[in-house]
């Protein structure tokens, strides 16, 4: 089993460069089955999400091609099938992004879902049937495998989303951008992988206007062609780092961030006694004094983003007084406080409300992550803690960031990964999608 062994108390100091949106990626990877010849996506995030994504598309005959690192051409113009029903896809979350593309491409899809979900619920998708109803497919869900049919194709129309979701605006908006005619999205969700699909899609011949306001207008067209583009920078890894700084104390320049993605989380560092200043494309977090209380609530862009809530719990638990966080997104996202309780932190859960007291120091212990950003929490907790901790479950964490230990070594955390070769890597086997 793989587990990361921190131990904490170093100020962290020097550089760090952000790697591609990782809830961009894999929304871009499904939309390149919409394209006839080869796109060239740079920036584009090496993590375990991103991988098994690739993967699935090279089972369905595209030809993938990786450039250099962080660089990948896909051509699935030779993509002759509507159906994805693979076992691997049940592992990822972001894999119910391929109904819309291929329904957009062929009229109907055959998808396997997730089988679970980190947060403890149910994750529901009626939203996104609900827009690819009024399109005119015919949705059935059975044995875990969603089919969508349609007579002749998708259809434009005006789509409603009762409640603000970023998958559902993504699907819709990837079911639209091949329909026949125009489709509003209302109540559309604003996050800035959503502006970042709409730029790629438009780059290839799309066109789709208003991405990243509450109205989304998508004429479609009769095909997209290849090209070149470039995913931006991950709001939330720029956001986990900034947090570890504000956390362990010491100064760090963000590299390669778009500040103004940032502000939400910004703003409340400011609040808590942290200085962050913006440049063009970075942002610098210096922290020289105790942490303060505050209250946060998560909401959809450009409210306070729920993946970055447990990350922030861990540093409050260390500042002074009481604050409460508010979940705002998900019903059930404070599965990680036992493992921050472990630690020292005083936390209590009241239905979406954590109430954190803080304490004057947390002191490493034995953890285990529960999802992606469970798991950056801990890291981020480990670090400032007194004392080793080791962190299982790492392979969720593996999922969304890359090379987070490299990157934190290199600011002068102490973290390394350990391999036990005696103990199965059971997480390998059980961890669902990162997001
Ligand atoms: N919802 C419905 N019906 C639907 C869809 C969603 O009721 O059909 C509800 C959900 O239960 C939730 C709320 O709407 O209460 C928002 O869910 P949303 O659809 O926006 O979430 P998602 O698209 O499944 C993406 C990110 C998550 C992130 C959320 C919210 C990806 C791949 N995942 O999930 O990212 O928490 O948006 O911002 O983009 C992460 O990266 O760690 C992560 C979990």
């Amino acid at each position: 089993m793989k587990k990361y062994a921190v131990t904490g108390g170093n100020p962290l100091n020097g550089e760090v460069t952000v790697s591609g949106a990782k809830n961009a990626a894999v929304a871009i990877i499904p939309a390149a089955l919409m394209i006839d010849g080869v796109c060239r996506i740079e920036n584009i995030p090496q993590i375990s999400d991103v991988t098994m994504l690739l993967n699935i598309l090279k089972k369905m005959g595209a030809e993938v091609r990786t450039v250099n690192r962080n660089t990948v051409d896909i051509d699935c113009t030779g993509v002759r099938t509507s159906r994805a029903t693979f076992d691997a896809m049940r592992r990822i979350r972001a894999s119910y992004y391929l109904i819309g593309a291929l329904l957009s491409r062929f009229g109907h899809a055959d998808v396997a879902m997730p089988g679970g979900c980190n947060f403890g619920g149910v994750r529901p998708i009626d939203q996104h049937v609900k827009g690819f109803t009024a399109m005119g497919a015919t949705v059935d869900i059975k044995n875990g495998i969603v089919s969508a049919t349609t007579d002749g194709g998708m259809r434009g129309t005006t789509v409603y989303l009762d409640v603000v979701s970023v998958g559902a605006t993504i699907n819709t908006m990837l079911a639209a951008t091949l329909a026949d005619g125009r489709t509003f999205i209302e109540n559309a969700a604003k996050e800035p992988h959503i502006v970042d699909l709409a730029n790629f899609l438009n780059s290839m011949g799309a066109d789709i206007k208003g991405a990243g306001t509450n109205v989304i207008k998508v004429n479609g067209v009769k095909k997209l062609v290849g090209g070149f583009y470039s995913i931006i920078p991950d709001q939330i890894e720029a956001g986990t780092y900034m947090a570890a700084v504000a956390g362990t104390g010491g100064e760090v320049v963000i590299k390669n961030v778009i500040p103004r993605h940032l502000e939400c989380i910004s703003v409340k560092l400011r609040e808590i006694g942290v200085t962050v200043t913006e440049g063009d494309t970075s942002v610098t977090v210096k922290r020289t004094r105790d942490l303060k209380r505050a209250n946060i609530k998560t909401m959809p862009y450009p409210g306070f983003p729920t993946d970055m809530q447990p990350q922030i719990a861990a540093i409050l638990c260390i500042a002074k007084g009481t604050s409460n966080i508010t979940e705002g997104v998900w019903d059930n996202r404070f599965k990680y406080v036992d493992e921050l309780s472990k630690m020292g932190g005083n936390i209590t859960v009241n239905g979406q409300t954590a109430s954190i007291s803080g304490v004057p120091y947390l002191t490493g212990s034995p953890l285990k992550a529960c999802d992606l950003r469970a798991g950056a929490a801990l890291v981020i907790a480990a670090l400032c803690a007194r004392g080793t901790s080791e962190i299982e479950g790492v392979s969720y964490i593996e999922r969304g960031y890359e090379d987070m230990i490299d990157k934190l070594r290199a600011i002068g955390a102490d973290i390394t990964c350990i391999e036990d070769p005696g103990d199965d890597d059971e997480d390998e086997q059980t961890a669902k999608s990162a997001g």
